[in-house]
């Protein structure tokens, strides 16, 4: 059942043609680019360039493939073999094609694209942390944070349909001299009720204003390092304050959190790994690695990895970034002991991730290549006083109260609940329609135009197939005639759907979900061009059990894909 049948079926067509072995083969079957040139090619220069010359294909690639193109006779899978140039394209055939495709999904159901990988690793699952989100508390939740947040969800979302055991980890920016300044600034300009109502609005007016005091009166950074200091030596005073911002200002952000559907193993923070920095200091000077600048600091030597050394304690004492990230390295070993640590940053602390990972590597023996940096790029034009990432901490979350329903206005509940979603969808597809790594302007109108390719296209296809269902009112069955779905459009349809199981592979090498954003655009025109043509309400019951059947199977790929995503699919709209 399903595609890789379909490739086994032509990999042994051509094994006495070739020197290559089965598993090779199937690795160069490749998707063509226009549908019309067939399910599958393989292209003869990509074979002879990825396994060296082969024995029995001596002659230029084109005229052996015009051989092999006469010489292949039907069978039951495959309708013909054409030649085109050095590429063999294999045409199958449509109905045990479809009915192979559609039988898998209608198994599978809502894990089609992954059914088949819950058993790869057996007993040993793998375990991979993923820091993402990981806002600053008293510093606006902007744009950076945003991607890291829907980026670092999907990577979550990824790896758990791969099998692997994820910890999710929301690594907050609440430790370091700053929460000094912050608590100074609190004296003078704090105020309780307005902390209460909105904690993280409040410390970053109160963080503004202190900034632009010290400004004129340094004395103040003298103030801030002094109250940092005494909450690096343990004082309960000071500790207490800070807590009561930082608990404050989580469950805040689990509120936007919760709205956006994203959860995390675990909360933690710069704050949160102090144990674990006098064993950084131990392990990196047991290890030779540490140097005593002129000041008193002391810095990693990175010579081994050709970098310059790197800060990692104040000639006060103090702890820096980079010392609490490496704390939480050696943290994070002790709990999860993960096999791969990938954090989802903005590409501009790239090099700052280089030196981690290379102190990390230094000091742990674990191989650089367990660390990684899913980085991207910026958004411009959203700024973070008025942008989106702003909004996002401050609408009402009114959705799922149930005031709404109290006063019998359900349906206006169900209203801001799908706008709700329609504007989640737009923001998300859009920061993922493009590799990670491009910098993309922010804007409203074209990411939620419904013709464009947006976040509420794709939700209207959702929304659209539900409604064939549940107007043809056809019940579904596996055992329909494939042999009615006949047409071009049916068939391009259901191989956009068998594709989805390499597209899941292929975006999870990459950690791209660009390449899933755009393969569901694809699957939504390939369905839509269908369900112009091929009617299901009022047709013949066998037909109409067939078509229905068919998109059933293109909603449920997108429903998955949408849910991979960590968008929620809407029903209605
Ligand atoms: N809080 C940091 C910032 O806003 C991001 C933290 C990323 N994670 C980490 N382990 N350094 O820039």
């Amino acid at each position: 059942m399903g595609v890789l049948c379909f490739k086994k079926a032509i990999a042994n067509y051509l094994l006495p043609y070739t020197s290559c072995k089965e598993p090779q083969l199937l690795s160069l079957l490749r998707v063509p680019k226009r549908q019309k040139e067939g399910q599958f090619v393989l292209s003869i220069p990509k074979l002879l360039s990825t396994h060296g010359p082969d024995p029995k294909i001596q002659q230029k690639p084109n005229v052996w493939c015009q051989e092999i193109a006469a010489k292949i006779q039907p069978t039951d899978n495959i309708e013909r073999v054409s030649a085109v140039g050095p590429n063999l394209h294999f045409h199958l055939q449509q109905t045990p094609f479809t009915k192979s495709i559609l039988q898998q999904v209608y198994e599978e159901q809502d894990r089609y694209g992954w059914a088949h990988i819950r058993e790869r690793f057996g007993e040993k699952q793998p375990t991979v942390t993923i820091d993402y989100s990981s806002p600053n508390i008293a510093k606006p939740f902007h744009a950076g944070h945003l991607r890291s947040t829907i980026i670092g969800n999907f990577i979550k979302r990824i790896h758990q349909i791969m099998g692997y055991q994820v910890i999710g980890i929301n690594y907050f920016g609440d430790w370091g001299k700053q929460y000094g300044l912050l608590a100074v600034g609190f004296e003078k300009y704090g105020d309780e009720q307005l902390l209460k109502v909105d904690p993280i609005h409040h410390l970053y007016q109160v963080y503004v204003k202190i900034n632009q005091d010290a400004e004129l009166d340094p004395s103040l950074h003298q103030k801030a390092n002094n109250y940092f200091k005494s909450m690096e030596q343990g004082d309960k005073d000071a500790l207490a304050q800070w807590q009561r911002f930082r608990d404050l200002s989580i469950s805040s952000y689990e509120t936007i959190y919760h709205r956006l559907n994203i959860a995390f193993e675990v909360y933690s923070g710069e704050s949160q790994v102090s144990d674990y920095i006098p064993k950084v200091y131990n392990v990196l000077k047991s290890k030779k690695l540490l140097m005593e600048m002129e000041d008193g600091a002391l810095a990693v030597d990175l010579t081994s990895f050709g970098m310059d050394p790197v800060l990692i304690q104040r000639a006060d004492g103090t702890s820096l970034y980079m010392t609490r990230d490496l704390a939480s390295v050696l943290m994070r070993k002790d709990k999860y002991a993960a096999d791969k640590s990938i954090y989802v940053v903005g590409t501009e602390q790239q090099g700052y991730f280089a030196q981690l990972f290379a102190c990390a590597s230094l000091m742990t023996d674990q191989p650089i290549d367990q660390f990684m940096h899913a980085n991207f790029g910026r958004i411009n034009g959203m700024s973070t006083r008025q942008g989106t990432a702003d909004n996002l901490t401050t609408m009402d979350d009114d959705h799922d109260d149930d005031k709404g329903m109290a006063d019998g206005s359900k349906e206006n509940s169900d209203m801001g609940f799908i706008a709700d979603q329609l504007g989640i969808s737009a923001i998300f597809i859009q920061d993922m329609k493009s590799k990670r790594t491009k910098n993309y302007s922010f804007a409203w109108d074209r990411m939620t135009d419904a013709r464009g390719d947006t976040g509420v296209l794709l939700q209207y296809a959702h929304a659209r197939a539900c409604g064939i269902e549940r107007k043809a009112d056809v019940t579904m069955t596996k055992d329909c005639d494939y042999s009615l779905l006949k047409e071009q459009e049916a068939f391009e349809l259901v191989q956009t759907i068998s594709y989805w199981p390499e597209v899941v592979q292929n975006s999870f090498n990459t950690l791209e979900p660009c390449t899933i954003v755009n393969y569901l655009f694809k699957l939504s025109h390939a369905t839509s061009l269908a369900s112009h043509t091929l009617r299901v309400k009022d047709m013949d019951p066998a037909l109409a059990e067939a078509r229905m059947l068919m998109f059933w199977a293109a909603r449920t790929t997108l429903r998955n894909g949408l849910t991979l995503l960590g968008i929620r699919p809407l029903d209605r709209m």
